[in-house]
Parts: C-alpha cells; structure tokens; sequence
C-alpha cells in the first residue's frame, strides 16, 4: 500500500505536524492531516505495527477534529473523523447486490476435495488445475460498495440477493478504508466481499467487560461479530473493536478501459485489494498447482489454527484463474469453481445433567452446568460455567435437556444454546437457591448486578477460596500448597484461616498419605519463603473485591505501610491511578472490617511484609532524584517493568501530581493527571516512545 519512501515522508510529516501543534498547525495542514491519519489506522489496524503512540495518534487526532470544526466546508466523507457515529440508525434499508452473495459447497476430507478437483478440471477442460487456497473465516459476511475510491455503502448478506445498509456501523471498522485509490488501478466501482470478524483477544476483553458489569458473556467471536452488524448504536459497534476480512471481488467497472492484469486471476485480486489497504488474506493465502498440495496445506493450516489471533471454521480453495472461473459457472446455490474445506467441528450435542451452584472466594454464586462427558476439539467437557441466573433463563435451560456446546479455540467452552425442540416432557426447570448452598445464609443481589452473593464472611466455602487464592501463583504464590492440600487441610481441620497457614501442625501432617520428610521440607521452606513477598503481592492475595495485580502494584506504591489504608479517605483513594469509587468503595470496605484487621495484625507478627520496602535508589544514577509518575496506558512497556527501571537508574516514582514531579509519562487515554500537569510548568510532560529514549541513554 504505502511504499519505504512513502512510508518515511508520511512519517516525518506526522512528527512535523506534531512539532507544531497548539501554535502553528493551519488550514493548509488539512489535507495533509486527513492523508497522516489515514496512513497510521493502516499501521495500526491492518498491519498491526503502528508507527505513533496512542497519544500522538490522537492528538493529531484532535487537531484535525478543531481544524474541521473551524473549516466545515472541509470535511470530507473519508476524512478519519467521518467514522464516528454521530447518530443512532433508525432502521436499516434493503438494498440489492449488484452480485448475488452465493454461499459455499462443503467438503470435509481429502476424498471430497479429490471428487471437487475431478469435476472442476472436467468442467474447465484442463489437466491440472491452479487453485487459491486461504481461510474460511468466521463471523458475518458483509458486501462493500466503493465508486471514485469512496467508500458508499456496506450492505449485509441478507437473503443473498438483497441485505440491509448497515454503512454508518461498518464505518466503525477501523480495518475498512473510507477511501482507497482504486482510480490508480484503472477502477471506478467495484463491490467487495468479505467477513466481519472479531479478534480472539477483542472478544475474550469484550467478555470481561461484560462479566465485570454483571452482564452474560457471548458465546463465540462469530457471534459477537454477526450480532454487531444490526446495532442500533454505530459507538457500541465501535466498542466492540471488530475486524474485517476481504477474499473476493464481485463486481468492477473500468475508467477509460483501462483493465488491472492483476484482476485475470483470483491471487491477484487478493493482491490488489491488499495494495488498495485493506485487509485480504494476503499472507495467508496459497497458489498450488495440483489437488494433493492443496490437500497438504489446508491439514497443515488446521493444525496450527489456535495459533491465529482470529477464529477461521475451514480453508476455501478457488479455481485461480478467473477465465476459467467464468467457464464453470454457478449453481444457485454456490460457485462450481470454489469449495470450502471445513475443519473438524468444534461443537457438540449433550445432555445436562443437573446444575451445580458454587460458591467463589467474593461469596458469587456461581452456576455451573453438569454434563454428560462429551468429547470436544481434543478435550472431555463435563462442566461449564453457566455465569448467572440472568443467561440461564436467557438461554432457557432446563434439567435434562439436550444442549449445543462450543469450544472455540483455547477460549473456556460454552452453551451455545439448549435445544428446546428436542424435550420429552422429562425436562425441570432450574431453580436458583434463595440461601447458600455452604453455609444456608441468606443470598442477596446488588442492584444492577445479576449476580446474586453470600455475605457471610465466615461461609466456608469462602474461606476455603479465599486461602486457595492467597496461595496462588500471582499471590503469594506458595507452590507446595496447591488447591488439593488447602482443601485437604481444611477438612481435616488442620487449617482454618489466612494465618492459619503460617501455624501448620507440620507433626500431624506428617502423619497423611503422601507427606514424606521431603515433601514436608519443601512445603515448610515455601511457606516461610513467602514472607518475604513483597506488599504488593500480599494485597492482591488478600483477594479484596475489583483488586487486581496492577491496581495492587498502585495501593502498595501509595502507603508506607498497609494498615495506613485503614484511615484514606475515599478522596484520596480516587486520587490513585486506575482507581475509581467502586475500587474505593471496595478497599474502605475491607478495611473497616474488625476481622480483617485483625487478621493483618496476626501476619504482621508471624513476619509478613505489611511495610512498603522501597527499593534502594542507585547512587550513581543519570535518574537521581529526578521524580517521575505514568498516566494512561502504556502499549510498550508494562507500568510496573517502566517503574522499575525509573527507580533502576535513581529515579523516583510519585503517586500524585505536584510541583514536586519532574516528568509525567503519558500512555493512551491519559485523563485529569494530564490535565493537572499542563498547569503547572516546570513538569516535562513526554510520550512512552520518549520515555523509553531518554531510559535507553542510561
Ligand atoms: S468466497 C462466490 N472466501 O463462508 C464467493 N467465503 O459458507 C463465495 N467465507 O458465504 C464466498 N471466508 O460468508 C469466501 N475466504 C472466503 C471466506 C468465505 C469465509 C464465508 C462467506 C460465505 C460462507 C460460505
């Protein structure tokens, strides 16, 4: 798309651009704004290597947003700002293809791709045939329409001879380019085909949002991207971080009869709409000669599919040549000159037995599926979790059913949905407990949470979780006391609470099955080890609700000692990084408890590191005494790795805002900190990418 030189001038101009922001950026810089802007969503979203930091991507971002704003007869409909959805899509029209969307005949072995090779070298009167062979993606297939380079509609499959406009919700596919230089190829319309798809990482942090709301998970990315299609919401489209897949060109017309060689054969396509920006499968695709190959790399593809960030179902082979494409002609079903090779299932039919209702460390209930053992992409699968009460009326599932089950890649599996049509009146609907299933208290549910909790402290099943967690690896991370030894212990009675554990009856220990000098010594050794876990470890491990690692790293980095949480106000934990009130809520919370302030106490004196130890500042650090503090996300380095290395060269990391700071890092979506730094002048305020140069000097 861009080439080297390209590629160098766009990427001085933007750092020109970025030179003079706030003074002497103009009118005249408009245009050449909107070509920056274009080049680095190329960068970042189809080739995934952008070239600017979050930050000055987004101040050149907002500067061409004032520039528009000053000069409205400027913007343009390709101009990076027109993707923001400005309004809520009424309703969605039907719009013909200029081609109709064919789908594609299945094959599922070697045999049936002979059988296709046999027919096909038949129906074109050819020997040996060249195929094009790229991923079967999977999510929602969509049809683009650009004229004059402009993008003009995108328009959903629908029955396959009309779909629905749903233009302003693929705008925020920031992967689909609004403009493209078709025109340099010869090309005035062309109609496009391809999937929209949503990354396994997007999904698996769509997910989580989700979960972290109260709200159900989806099933699978497929689902997640075909469900985005039709939002009546263009920026809940955008939240969704969704992808796209180009693989066919299904309509073109020429300027002046000026014909692309590249459009002759299926490769070539993929080629140019490559060299157009836009996301083919370009690296992924394949030109062979002959079936037998074409077999070996589709099996060679489907062994290294979990290593894809993006979910594909199969492998699509095409008769390259576009010739002879035309000679084999179409079913009305499908294409005579392509098949689909789909890849060994990942769903399966089951009965669920019963639900199992278990109590998490924070008192959740969680309901989890019991199922008849089923065999599933390499894996038996006998239990999911079904997350709330909410999904299971949401999916209706009931005792006894049979349910579609989904294992998508390496993410966790899940019920795609029950299968109501197939009930023999033996079914029972699930009742969801009013009391704990441990401890018999009675369940509550916070508003806007669909999560229903044991608050009883003392419940159990909580303490025993609770103690599973305060051993885990990213707590206090004591190996030879792994989940069964905690259960184990806490059965037997030998261990009852968090400082329990300090306080092992190793003599009667001894005495279990399993517990030779060895395995004692070792345990002993890691529990004692473990003391000299750092504070930040040790407050993650307290499993205090909404404090993960990096939220533990910035309570640890703010006290000089662990009880002083226990008289911050809510005011001064909001001034903290990454927390907000229910983060503050949730420590005032845990530290206004009696018991957990006891408890505290007691790992205090069994020798815990309550305190927070600093680590020694190198005395002959270029750093020395120069006092740093990170705001936003960093993209390159971890905040904690970027801390550390501050403090590495004598450098000292501050909590807060003030006269006293030398340099404030500023990663993406960067707020009040920001804001709080312009003012006060003597602060240096510098990007990550500066931030890692000025540390390089060191
Ligand atoms: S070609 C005439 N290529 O699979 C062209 N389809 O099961 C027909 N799909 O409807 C489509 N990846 O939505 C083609 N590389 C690929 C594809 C692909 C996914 C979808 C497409 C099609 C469905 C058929």
């Amino acid at each position: 798309m861009y080439t080297a030189e390209q590629t160098k001038v766009l990427q001085d101009q933007s750092k020109d651009i970025l030179s003079k922001l706030n003074n002497s950026v103009t009118f005249n810089d408009l245009a050449l704004l909107k070509q920056v802007l274009r080049f680095h969503e190329y960068r970042y979203y189809v080739l995934n290597d952008p070239l600017l930091s979050d930050y000055e991507y987004d101040l050149l971002y907002q500067c061409l947003v004032k520039l528009e704003a000053a000069n409205p007869d400027m913007i343009s409909p390709d101009s990076p700002t027109q993707r923001v959805g400005s309004s809520l899509n009424q309703f969605f029209e039907t719009t013909p293809h200029l081609v109709p969307m064919l789908s594609l005949d299945n094959s599922y072995n070697a045999e049936d791709l002979q059988d296709f090779d046999r027919k096909a070298r038949e129906l074109s009167g050819t020997d040996l045939l060249e195929y094009c062979i790229e991923p079967k993606f999977d999510g929602a297939s969509i049809s683009l329409y650009y004229e004059n380079d402009l993008l003009v509609r995108a328009v959903t499959r629908g029955d396959g001879v009309a779909g629905e406009d749903i233009t302003n919700n693929i705008k925020q596919i920031k992967s689909i380019p609004l403009y493209a230089p078709f025109s340099t190829r010869g090309i005035q319309q062309i109609e496009i085909r391809g999937e929209v798809i949503m990354s396994k990482n997007a999904f698996e942090q769509y997910n989580q949002k989700l979960v972290s709301k109260g709200l159900s998970p989806l099933a699978n990315p497929r689902n997640a991207a075909s469900g985005s299609l039709r939002m009546k919401d263009p920026r809940e489209v955008a939240e969704r971080n969704l992808d796209a897949f180009l693989y066919h060109i299904s309509y073109v017309t020429h300027l002046h009869n000026q014909h692309d060689k590249s459009l002759e054969t299926h490769g070539g396509s993929l080629s140019l709409l490559w060299d157009m920006g836009f996301r083919s499968p370009q690296k992924e695709k394949r030109i062979i000669k002959g079936i037998e190959g074409v077999i070996d790399y589709c099996l060679s593809f489907e062994a290294t599919r979990d290593n894809l960030p993006y979910e594909i179902d199969g492998m699509v082979i095409k008769v390259n040549e576009l010739a002879l494409q035309e000679k084999m002609g179409m079913t009305s079903h499908h294409p005579r000159w392509a098949i689909a090779f789909k890849f060994k299932a990942r769903q399966a039919t089951t009965e669920l037995l019963d639900i199992e209702f278990q109590v998490g460390r924070t008192g959740a209930i969680t309901p989890v599926a019991k199922l008849k053992p089923v065999f599933l992409g390499g894996v038996t699968v006998s239990s999911i979790s079904v997350h709330n009460e909410e999904y299971i009326l949401q999916k209706d599932l009931r005792i006894g059913d049979q349910v579609l089950i989904e294992r998508a890649g390496d993410v966790i599996p899940q019920i795609v949905k029950s299968l109501p049509e197939l009930r023999r009146g033996h079914e029972r609907f699930i009742q969801f407990p009013k009391k704990c299933p441990v401890c018999y208290s009675e369940l509550f549910k916070e508003e806007g949470e669909a999560v229903w909790r044991c608050i009883n402290i003392e419940c159990t099943a909580q303490v025993v979780e609770k103690i599973i967690h305060f051993v885990s690896k990213d707590a206090m991370d004591i190996k030879s006391l792994g989940e069964a030894n905690v259960r184990k212990f806490y059965e037997l009675g030998l261990l009852k609470d968090i400082p329990g554990i300090y306080k092992l009856d190793y003599f009667s220990i001894a005495q279990l099955d399993g517990f030779g000098k060895k395995s004692l010594d070792n345990l002993q050794t890691a529990i004692e080890t473990s003391k000299q876990q750092p504070l930040y470890r040790l407050i993650y491990a307290l499993g205090i609700r909404f404090i993960g690692e990096t939220t533990a790293k910035t309570l640890a980095n703010a006290v000089n000692h662990l009880m002083d949480f226990a008289t911050k106000s809510e005011e001064e934990l909001l001034l903290l990084e990454d927390v907000g009130t229910k983060v503050a809520k949730s420590i005032q919370h845990f530290f206004s408890n009696q018991q957990n302030l006891q408890m505290l106490k007691e790992l205090e004196n069994i020798g815990l590191q309550l305190v927070n130890i600093k680590k020694e500042v190198s005395a002959d650090g270029t750093l020395q005494g120069q006092s740093f503090l990170f705001t936003g996300t960093l993209e390159q380095l971890k905040r904690s790795e970027a801390e550390a290395k501050v403090e590495a060269a004598g450098g000292i990391i501050l909590n807060g805002v003030s006269s006293k700071l030398n340099y404030l890092v500023v990663g993406t979506d960067a707020g009040s900190k920001l804001e709080k730094a312009k003012k006060i002048n003597s602060i240096k305020i510098i990007t990550e990418q500066e931030f890692i140069e000025l540390i390089k000097g060191q």
